[in-house]
């Protein structure tokens, strides 16, 4: 009989020969991605505004800072994600995939009569113009680096309107719009956009505020998770769940798709 060794076949990493950036990466979903891009064979910059968890992460993956280098951002910030972009480029000499995955609602976001303006402003600069700061730099180093993919992190709350957190909804909405704008303008230059819209997803962030099934978070929405639950048995997961899905649209097996935005969400968009 032949060794385990003997039968195992190689194959080359899904993301071989690609530079990945990844916009939040610091914890959560991103860091997810990060470990999992860097697997499957991809050199991965992770940047983040908490650059401890980013610098660990990196050196985490790879000691030496050959396949994994750690960059501080805060994509608020225009210059911030210019700079975090040409360093990238700089320090791995190319750049092929985008994935956007800063972001967050405010559990003070409300109805669009009752919200408070600061939490308006806040989660439109966070989640909408953090993400297009990222396509506005990445963009053109992806199409002179020979083209690649842009993942942005939309939400499940984009697709559907029984949600009470209007100005989430709003900015994740806009994602879904302007990834197929991206998607539209510059497929003739090798560069594809897909936007992922998920249900609850297992992160601190979430355990600690709006809560997991069995174990509820501090605000009010965390009453019906379990509720949503026996709706939608699909609907919660945990990061691996959502990094795959960016590793698919990431790499070359879904180099037929382009502005679409998968709704990862347990079917609560659907029925
Ligand atoms: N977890 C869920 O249930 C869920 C559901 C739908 C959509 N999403 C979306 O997925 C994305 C990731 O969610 P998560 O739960 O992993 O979040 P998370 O809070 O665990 O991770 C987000 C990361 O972004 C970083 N970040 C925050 N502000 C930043 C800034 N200004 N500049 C740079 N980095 C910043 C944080 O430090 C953190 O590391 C978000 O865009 C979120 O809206 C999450």
């Amino acid at each position: 009989m032949p060794s385990n060794q003997e039968n195992t076949v190689s194959r080359p990493g899904r993301l071989a020969g690609k530079v990945a950036l990844i916009i939040g990466a610091g914890t959560g979903i991103g860091e997810c991605a990060a470990k999992m891009f860097a697997r499957e064979g991809a050199r991965v910059a992770l940047a983040d505004i908490r650059f401890d968890a980013v610098q660990s992460l990196a050196s985490s993956i790879c000691p030496d800072s050959t396949q994994a280098k750690a960059f501080a951002v805060d994509v608020t910030s225009d210059g911030s994600v210019r700079q975090l972009v040409d360093d990238v480029v700089a320090g791995f000499g190319a750049l092929h995939c985008l994935f956007n995955t800063a972001g967050g609602s405010l559990p003070e976001d409300s109805l669009v009569t009752d919200v408070p303006l600061d939490v308006w402003d806040k989660t439109m600069n966070l989640d909408l113009r953090g993400t297009l700061l990222g396509c506005r730099y990445a963009i053109p180093k992806i199409i002179a680096s020979g083209g690649g993919s842009v993942v942005n992190m939309s939400s499940g709350a984009a697709l559907r309107g029984s949600g009470k957190a209007h100005i989430y909804s709003a900015a994740k909405g806009a994602i879904v719009s302007v990834t197929r704008n991206l998607a539209g303008a510059y497929a003739k230059h090798g560069v594809r956009a897909n936007a992922i819209c998920c249900g609850r997803i297992n992160t601190q962030r979430i355990r600690d505020t709006y809560g997991i099934p069995g174990q509820p978070g501090k605000s009010e929405d965390a009453m019906k998770v379990d509720d949503t639950i026996k709706a939608y048995p699909y609907w919660f997961g945990e990061p691996e769940d959502v990094a795959g899905i960016a590793l698919f649209l990431a790499s070359d097996e879904s180099r037929m798709i382009t502005g679409a935005s998968i709704p990862a969400d347990g079917g609560r968009s659907a029925y």
